[in-house]
């Protein structure tokens, strides 16, 4: 993908494969890959579940703006970021104007599938995931849609979606 002259970065609801479908997807253009969750609790010294705890949700956002607003800085790299950074205005604002969003999206019932592999969402722990997904789903999905590229993720191996991803990013370059 010689013309990538921007980082890629994947948004989309929690569950729904980014950082596993980024990492493939990194692999396979041979460009490097950046987990912003990971990043974040780097720069903390903490998890996301004591950030959240010890210091709430909005002092989680402000730390993932900066991340990913140090993070797309022309490299064309793949960002991985949580569910909800790209509802936070300038988070998004940054992502749209210095990079290429994906929007990866599943049915609920497979991100429901996948959420329960893990308890470490903060998001989740109160109340019933699949009703708590639904709801953002609702809220989140007309946001993610200002993504430049919209991308619906496969049931099944990852690699499915990654071959999606390809296909949605040079019909996008034309
Ligand atoms: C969140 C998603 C999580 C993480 C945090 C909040 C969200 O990331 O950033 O728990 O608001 O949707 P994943 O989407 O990688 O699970």
């Amino acid at each position: 993908m010689q013309w990538l002259d921007r980082p890629l970065v994947l948004v989309g609801l929690m569950g729904v494969g980014k950082s596993t479908v980024g990492k493939r997807l990194a692999s396979d253009l041979g460009i490097g890959f950046i987990d912003a969750d990971e990043e974040i609790e780097t720069a903390a010294q903490m998890s996301i579940s004591e950030i959240f705890e010890k210091f709430g949700e909005p002092y989680f956002r402000d730390g993932e703006r900066r991340v990913i607003s140090r993070l797309i800085d022309g490299t064309p790299r793949i960002i991985a970021t949580g569910g909800g950074a790209f509802m936070n205005e300038e988070t998004r604002a940054l992502i749209l104007t210095g990079a290429i969003a994906i929007w990866l999206d599943a049915d609920l019932q497979t991100l429901v599938d996948r959420v329960s592999r893990r308890n470490t969402r903060p998001l989740l722990r109160n109340g019933n995931p699949g009703e708590v997904l639904a709801r953002l789903a609702e809220v989140r999905n007309p946001i993610y849609a200002e993504a430049q590229i919209h991308v619906r993720s496969k049931d099944g191996p990852h690699n499915r979606t990654v071959l999606a991803i390809l296909e949605a990013l040079a019909r996008w370059h034309g």
